[in-house]
């Protein structure tokens, strides 16, 4: 069975990004694959440092993953910090990772844009760690949206290039994945970019905001004066809501707008709410559900020391190989 690795970090709240870029692919994945979903703590050291960050984001991943439906009976949920045989693989790929390769990664050259006074070498080796991810447990397939396709393309290079230089055919090459075949960008509300946490809480829909919120932040989302001539191209703030109704309305329903937009007939108004309400009704199953497992703090322990356990196990055997493979001595 081929197996499969996908992680988050552990910055904030999850958020419709997150849900339809990875989770949702988490959740039919496990049904057929060998899945390990973990909540990357240590990568999220690059940019926020401290604990009192730490402890309450992390849990907040774990639940939301569960409340979203990933099963730790069929899927291993682990914390990237509870298997430390990550970081030692991430040492042995570091010393195969060239500074040029590292800084020409797009999301290091955004983060170094975005704040400049914190450019550590955790950031710069970030890729290395996920490849270490990946690797750690030989797998094949990564469901991810697609601002991590770079960090793919890197985790095959750094693997092929460990079993170039050992003369080993060890580790195996892993793709992004996803159902939809073309991996996905869902947008924010902003109508710049992507949906994401660096980019403000008023740009994101989270899973677990109350539908008082989402109408709001929906009713605020940048719009324009309307179409003037018909059958016109759609502005990017446009167009992205309704990419945003794609993924969270009826095919039915995005057709009924788009018709009414080349008929200059729309109104933003009618058009943003019927958005708005599809998005409380598609996060609805799980707004619930964080409320419920959030306060169960023994089980949402017992899924993690479960995960532990069983990420490890096939952690080591990894580490066992590749110190057999690079030449360490057993005395
Ligand atoms: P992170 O925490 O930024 O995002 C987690 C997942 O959500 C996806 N995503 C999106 N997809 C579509 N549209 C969006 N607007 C959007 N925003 C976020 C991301 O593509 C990702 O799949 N480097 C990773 C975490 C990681 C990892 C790994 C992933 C560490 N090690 C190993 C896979 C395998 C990250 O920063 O994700």
């Amino acid at each position: 069975m081929e197996t499969v690795v996908s992680g988050i970090r552990s910055t904030g709240k999850l958020h419709l990004g997150n849900y339809y870029g990875a989770i949702k692919n988490f959740i039919k994945m496990q049904e057929e694959y060998n899945c390990f979903f973990f909540i990357a703590d240590l990568h999220s050291l690059t940019t926020h440092p401290t604990p009192d960050n730490l402890h309450g984001n992390v849990k907040q991943v774990v639940v939301e993953y569960l409340a979203a439906g990933i099963d730790p009976e069929k899927a291993t949920i682990y914390v990237q910090s509870d298997v430390p045989e990550v970081i030692e693989l991430y040492l042995y790929l570091n010393m195969n990772a060239y500074l040029g390769e590292l800084e020409r990664a797009t999301s290091f050259k955004d983060k170094v844009r975005a704040n400049p006074d914190n450019v550590n070498a955790g950031l710069l080796t970030y890729p290395v760690l996920m490849a270490a991810d990946i690797l750690l447990h030989k797998a094949t397939k990564v469901p991810v949206g697609k601002d991590q396709e770079q960090h793919l393309e890197m985790t095959r290079t750094f693997g092929n290039r460990f079993n170039r230089m050992y003369k080993h055919d060890y580790f195996p090459e892993a793709f992004a994945f996803s159902y939809s075949h073309n991996l996905v960008k869902i947008p924010g509300l902003d109508g710049k970019g992507k949906m994401g946490k660096s980019e403000g809480d008023a740009n994101c829909i989270y899973l677990s905001d109350k539908p008082e919120a989402i109408r709001k932040k929906v009713m605020r989302a940048v719009t324009d004066s309307g179409p003037t001539e018909e059958n016109q191209v759609k502005p990017v703030e446009i167009q992205n809501l309704f990419d945003l109704m794609k993924v969270v309305s009826s095919a039915d329903t995005v057709a009924h707008f788009d018709d009414l937009y080349n008929k200059c007939q729309i109104r933003y108004g009618d058009f943003k709410k019927q958005l708005a309400e599809d998005m409380v009704i598609a996060t609805e199953p799980m707004r619930s559900r964080i409320e419920e497992i959030e306060a169960d703090t023994a089980y949402i322990r017992r899924v993690v020391a479960m995960g532990a356990e069983k990420a490890r196990e096939s952690a080591k055997r990894t580490i066992k190989d590749v110190r057999e493979i690079i030449g360490f001595k057993e005395f």
